[in-house]
């Protein structure tokens, strides 16, 4: 049995993927900081005949992440899988400086990805065996109006993962960029507007899960998005400053 570690295991995205690989007889090791969440979801993969130990952390703080991750190899061995999920951002339009709200997205959706890869490569590189896959957005994509933050920091993160996924080639770790379209989950609970394409998590880690075990380099879903997210990316300046939304 293969182990899987997943940060951002509490609720959304996160949750659904830990239930999922556990029905798929991984081990799952669950990270966030609700403590009481999380062993609501390892008493739900163990009910279901799998494996799962949950250890609380906060991403951003790196010595914290890696005492979590050790305690969980501790219990189900070493890690296979990593997939660093944990995220989040708040919409502030540029106009209102929102320098301080920038900065903490950056450090959870950015360091936190950074930190929890950089807690389980020592091992892989040594064993030669491992995946380490981020949860980016479509947001990577463009400039988002009004989501400043969280689009950059998904740029950042994809752009981190396509260095990784070249640099390790040959080193026996493989990197997987997982790029979402809108997904119902607490996060975008808050949204005000149609979602076009909406997925239910269940639905996302089904699709998380697929594209994991077969070793894809790049998930993006559902598969509407992958053209939209085409077009967001070719379409002229111009073009985009009069479609964007407004924020
Ligand atoms: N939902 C979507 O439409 C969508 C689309 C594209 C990308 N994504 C990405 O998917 C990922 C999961 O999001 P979601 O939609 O499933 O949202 P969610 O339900 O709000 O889940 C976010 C998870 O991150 C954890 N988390 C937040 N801050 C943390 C911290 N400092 N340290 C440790 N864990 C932390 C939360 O747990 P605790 O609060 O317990 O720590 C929670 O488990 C995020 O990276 C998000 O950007 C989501």
């Amino acid at each position: 049995m293969s182990v899987a570690i997943i940060t951002g295991a509490s609720s959304g995205i996160g949750a659904s993927l830990a239930r999922e690989l556990g029905r798929r007889k991984w081990k799952v090791g669950v990270i966030a900081r609700r403590a009481d969440l999380l062993d609501a979801i390892v008493a739900e993969v163990r009910a279901a005949g799998g494996e799962a130990s949950a250890a609380t952390a906060d991403v951003t703080d790196r010595a914290a992440l890696d005492g979590a991750v050790l305690a969980l190899e501790a219990v189900l061995g070493p890690c296979d899988l990593m997939v660093a999920n944990a995220g989040s951002g708040q919409p502030v339009p540029m106009h209102k400086l929102p320098v301080d709200s920038i900065l903490a997205t950056m450090r959870l959706n950015f360091d936190g990805a950074l930190f929890s890869a950089a807690s389980v490569l020592p091992g892989m590189l040594e064993r030669k065996r491992g995946h380490v896959a981020v949860v980016s957005s479509v947001a990577a994509n463009r400039g988002l109006p009004g989501n400043g933050g969280y689009s950059a920091s998904k740029a950042a993160v994809s752009t981190l993962w396509e260095t990784m996924r070249v640099d390790l080639q040959g080193h026996g770790v493989r990197c997987t960029t997982i790029h979402p379209g809108f997904v119902a989950t607490p996060l975008t609970s808050k949204n005000r507007f149609k979602m076009p394409f909406l997925l239910t998590a269940d639905q996302a880690a089904c699709i998380v899960a697929d594209g994991l075990e077969r070793g894809a380099k790049d998930i993006t879903f559902p598969w509407q998005m992958r053209w939209v997210t085409t077009l967001m990316r070719w379409l002229p300046i111009w073009a985009w400053d009069r479609m964007a939304p407004k924020r």
